[in-house]
């Protein structure tokens, strides 16, 4: 399958285009050391482990590298659930409905037909493999509904804890066979950059990844990693923004060395706001707790500083509505009433109910002062989930040659302009056996031979290994606030053409900056984040409208007679970016 039709090239720009230069590396000393797999896959979420999982009855050597430690991706901190048409009243059919409601127009139809009629097996083998959900006496799942879903679909473990039960199960898989030789994990491993074989013609080869690794002996400091394929499953941006529900550790790496190598990015403007982050002071940055759509779904109601509820009228699902929807609301209500939060009204559900379904939330609560069984909880929405990254086609392949990505540093189309609730560690699940099984069949079948990279990369401060283009300025990583202040200003929930222009030029401003000295893991990652940016604001500015997570102050309504389009950005070989757009046509039966 094609990524996607031919796209076309897009509407002017709105920024100079001198301003939007990436490089093609970052700026790293040379590999130091070389390691040699099948398969490399990247990061260890729901979607990295069941690759590296699935991969390794394939295929001789896998190679799993994670930057921290297993468990330390924003999978764990999944605290609603999983999608899935597990009850016999549900279909996968209401399922697909949902979701393109929810994608508002932009959703790949048959991406969502694959999502829903695989899930609910890859579900039950999730099951047995060990992740223990939460059931009923009888022993059946219990399923929940969140927001814009219109049946109990939800699967969840340990009541508010579901990533963190899926991640367990998955890492006791991979630790049950960790002695077998033909998987290898590396932890504390930082993809720098994608290493690639200069094209024959067409798209460069993906042959493997320069990683920095903090570790001892022989596999420490930066080495290159080479295989047949790569699988990127780092996780998203989150950290692009002041504040967010991500962890630390999603700075966008994989996507933004997926960006310098080449690789089509998609969508990267949809950036999903969840609607109720607990509000701890406009100066809180960084990790901001989430408080789940499930605490909704069970019949918790928003509220402005009035007590007033304001969401009955705006969608007929109400509280539950679409989380575009519901944020979208609260932005609105924060406005009308001259506040930067709202409330959650829980007290109703009571105090053992709330302890028995949602533990870690109400304890996290109450270690930061607030009960929700008697306390109204102040909350706005905050960054959540990027529904866009490295354009992929139904098996997982991105338009580089040797590249994969899963989960949310990929742009399946599963999503559109806004992801469903619980649709996400779905998402990571399905296609990740589809990549394996699509790696597999082909390394079976002699495709994707070792190719060579023209040279190991040296280190990068002038040229490139792979065809003299310009090196990386790298931020300190002391810039990081500075650009988190300028991406949530710009291309935060509410932006304009002015906006994401002011953001657009502080960005390119920043990457002007000379190189700094002290490169390493942090600045990196903002090195990273900024690429990202770039990209963001740029597309960001274009999409002149009203859909998705954000809501454009000079463009209030969607315009579906110019914008029922994606936007796709790739890295020319001179740094510029190639924005471009396909058209989509608008699915029957939908608003
Ligand atoms: C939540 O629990 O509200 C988040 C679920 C999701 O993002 O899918």
């Amino acid at each position: 399958m094609p990524l996607s039709p031919a796209a076309v090239p897009h509407p002017a720009a709105p920024v100079p285009e001198g301003g939007t230069r990436v490089p093609r590396w970052l700026a790293a000393p040379a590999p130091g050391w070389t390691t040699q797999a099948d398969v490399i896959v990247v990061g260890s979420g729901i979607a990295g482990l069941t690759c590296a999982l699935e991969l390794r009855r394939r295929v001789d050597r896998v190679l799993l590298v994670t930057k921290t430690v297993l468990d330390e991706g924003s999978t764990a901190w999944a605290q609603g659930g999983i999608a899935a048409a597990l009850d016999p009243e549900d279909s996968p059919q209401d399922h697909l409905h949902d979701t393109l409601v929810a994608g508002v127009g932009l959703c790949d139809p048959e991406a969502v037909r694959i999502l829903v009629t695989e899930g609910p097996e890859r579900v039950r083998q999730l099951v047995a493999l060990g992740a223990r959900f939460d059931t009923d006496e009888g022993g059946d799942l219990k399923l929940t509904r969140e927001g814009g879903h219109h049946r109990d679909r939800i699967a969840h473990a340990g009541g508010d804890s579901t990533g963190k039960e899926i991640s367990r199960a998955l890492i006791e898989a991979l630790h049950a066979v960790q002695d077998d030789p033909g998987i290898e994990v590396i932890e504390h491993a930082l993809v720098v950059d994608l290493i690639t074989a200069a094209p024959p013609a067409g798209e460069a080869t993906v042959c493997g990844v320069t990683l920095h690794v903090l570790g001892e002996g022989q596999i420490d400091g930066v080495g290159a990693a080479y295989a047949r394929a790569v699988v990127l499953a780092t996780g998203g941006l989150g950290q692009i923004y002041t504040s967010t529900t991500n962890p630390p550790v999603a700075t966008g790496d994989g996507m933004a060395a997926a960006l310098r190598a080449g690789a089509r990015i998609t969508d990267l403007e949809f950036i999903q706001f969840h609607p109720t982050v607990l509000f701890l002071g406009e100066g809180s940055t960084g990790q901001q707790p989430l408080i789940s759509e499930a605490v909704r779904g069970e019949g918790a109601v928003l509220v402005d500083r009035d007590g007033v509820r304001f969401m009955q009228g705006v969608h007929p699902l109400a509280d539950l509505a679409p989380r575009d929807v519901v944020a979208r609301a609260i932005l609105a209500r924060m406005a009308l009433t001259g506040t930067d939060h709202v409330f959650l009204d829980a007290r109703h559900l009571g105090r053992e109910f709330l302890e028995a379904r949602f533990p870690s939330i109400v304890a996290r609560c109450r270690e930061l002062g607030f009960d929700p069984a008697t306390d109204l909880l102040p909350v706005a929405p905050a960054q959540h989930y990027i529904s866009g990254g490295v354009a992929t086609d139904h098996d997982g392949r991105t338009s580089l040659p040797g590249l994969y990505a899963a989960g949310e540093v990929a742009c399946s189309g599963v999503h559109g302009a806004n992801r469903l609730a619980s649709n996400s560690l779905l998402e990571g699940l399905v296609f990740a056996h589809r990549i394996a099984a699509d790696i597999g069949a082909r390394l079976a079948g002699g495709e994707l031979p070792q190719v060579a990279a023209v040279a190991a990369p040296a280190r990068h401060t002038s040229s490139s290994a792979d065809g003299g283009e310009e090196s990386a300025a790298i931020l300190d990583s002391r810039h990081r606030l500075a650009l988190q202040r300028i991406l949530t200003a710009g291309v935060g929930p509410v932006r304009s053409a002015d906006s994401t222009r002011a953001a657009l030029t502080a960005c390119a401003e920043l990457a002007a900056l000379p190189m700094v000295e002290l490169i390493g893991p942090r600045s990196w990652e903002t090195t990273n984040l900024l690429h990202l940016g770039l990209v963001l604001a740029s597309v960001a500015g274009r999409r002149e409208e009203t859909r998705g997570g954000h809501v454009r102050s000079d463009f209030p309504e969607r315009d579906d007679a110019r914008w029922l389009c994606r936007q796709h950005a790739v890295r020319r070989l001179d740094g510029t970016l190639d924005v471009t757009r396909t058209d989509v046509d608008h699915p029957e039966g939908l608003s």
